[in-house]
């Protein structure tokens, strides 16, 4: 069982993905951390969520030596396919841009991470409840908690909100001093795990009239498809065969005529929406991930703002504990959210040329809609802009 330090440099609230690579990224900058999860280590491992990881990201991972496994198991896309109206189109990575993007599963980053976490000693603590954060405004903070029943106290120097959407930091920010962002879409995906080959080599992403749809991919032997579904829809609502219908009849012909269909290993329905709070920091206490930030999930940047906020504040302690400057940490906010209005804007961009936008009846949109999908068919320089943001930018 881990042992409950009474102190460390940085708390970390959450064992995600951003937490969780934020302690590794800490532990080789010499810096001691401790991970507070609010589940079960079981629960976090089992949850399916993100398979894109970007080029900056994967190349993180390796290169703080969490990147075997993906490496020898995840696969390198060199493009992504786009339909619309019966044609397919290819967006070309590797030639636009140079870069590729790997598909390799969330679920399977999150063992690689919490194998290094492990392997380094860093302690983990699953299963906490009732997390209290106390004196972030002062240059000693606390974290209190309750686990199996005892009531805890960590003493730290910072603290780390890195607890998603769902979270507690955010909210450790006073009202008058931050600001949110958001746009709920009208409409959800409604997601599908199975065992059957993927149908195709590369994502494909469609727009049809009928709604959006993604097939996506784990394995050579394991896909993912999602379906664009109606806001307020359940999961009880998308019996496979419904599932597997709507997503054929939004396919091109001929792929749908090669998908193979099976019984799902599992079914989510995700909120379409953005959310930024601004700023990610107050005192010593720094956001990350889906803690500060929330993106749609046809642009596939969540786990990839994830990764390059930590980098970003790693460095900025690694700093700060190596030269005693404050200067990185005064500009994470600035630099984080730098990049995730960028990430905010692309996803933005491919959910609304995409999806059918219900009960709008505005025929303009619609009109704007297929001149936008007709100019990247048409256009290198527009496929170019696409290939740039989806490949991920610069850290
Ligand atoms: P989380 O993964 O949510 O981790 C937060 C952790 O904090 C959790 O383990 C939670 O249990 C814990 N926690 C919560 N409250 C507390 C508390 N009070 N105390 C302690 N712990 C707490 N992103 C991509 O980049 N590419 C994709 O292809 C992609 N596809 C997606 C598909 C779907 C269907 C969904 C839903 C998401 C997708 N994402 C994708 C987004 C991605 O999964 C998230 O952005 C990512 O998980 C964020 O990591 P995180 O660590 O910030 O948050
Ligand atoms: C996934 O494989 O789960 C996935 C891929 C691309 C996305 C979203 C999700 O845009």
């Amino acid at each position: 069982m881990t042992t409950i330090p009474k102190r460390s440099r940085v708390a970390i609230i959450g064992g995600g993905p951003a937490g969780s690579l934020l302690a590794f990224l800490l532990h080789l900058e010499g810096i001691d951390s401790v991970i507070l999860e609010l589940r079960s280590r079981a629960h976090v491992l089992g949850r399916v969520r993100a398979g894109v990881i970007e080029h900056g990201s994967a190349e993180i991972l390796k290169q703080a030596g969490l990147g075997h496994r993906l490496e020898a198991e995840g696969f390198v896309h060199d493009g992504v396919q786009v339909t619309f109206a019966g044609d397919m189109l290819r967006i070309d990575f590797k030639g636009l841009t140079g870069r590729h993007v790997v598909v390799y599963g969330q679920t399977e980053l999150q063992k690689d991470l919490y194998e290094g976490i492990d392997a380094a000693g860093i302690p983990l603590i699953d299963e906490v409840e009732g997390i209290r954060v106390d004196h972030v405004e002062s240059a000693s903070p606390s974290v209190s908690f309750t686990h199996h029943g005892e009531t805890r106290t960590i003493e730290c120097d910072f603290v780390a909100g890195c607890d998603g959407v769902h979270g507690v930091s955010r909210d450790l920010i006073p009202t008058g001093m931050r600001r949110s962002y958001e746009r709920t879409y009208p409409f959800c995906w409604v997601g599908l795990l199975s065992e059957t080959p993927p149908v195709s080599d590369e994502l494909i992403y469609a727009s049809h009239d009928r709604g959006f749809a993604l097939c996506s991919m784990r394995n050579e032997h394991r896909s993912r498809y999602y379906v664009q579904g109606p806001a307020d829809t359940t999961v009880a609502e998308w019996p496979d065969e419904r599932f597997w219908s709507e997503l054929t009849a939004r396919l091109p012909a001929g792929t749908a005529r090669s998908l193979v269909t099976g019984p799902s290993i599992e079914k989510i329905v995700t909120p379409v929406r953005s959310w930024v709070g601004e700023p990610m920091r107050h005192g010593r206490l720094f956001l990350a991930g889906d803690a500060a930030h929330i993106v749609p999930p046809t642009g596939a940047k969540g786990l990839n703002l994830a990764v390059s906020d930590v980098v970003y504040l790693s460095r900025a302690l690694g700093d700060f504990y190596s030269t005693g400057s404050t200067s990185g940490l005064d500009a994470y906010s600035g630099t984080a959210l730098a990049r995730v209005w960028k990430a905010v804007r692309f996803s933005w961009w491919m959910t609304t040329m995409l999806h059918t936008f219900p009960g709008s009846g505005d025929d303009f949109e619609r009109r704007l809609q297929i001149a936008e999908l007709e100019y990247l068919f048409e256009s290198e320089s527009a496929r170019r802009v696409m290939a740039e943001n989806y490949v991920g930018l610069p850290l």
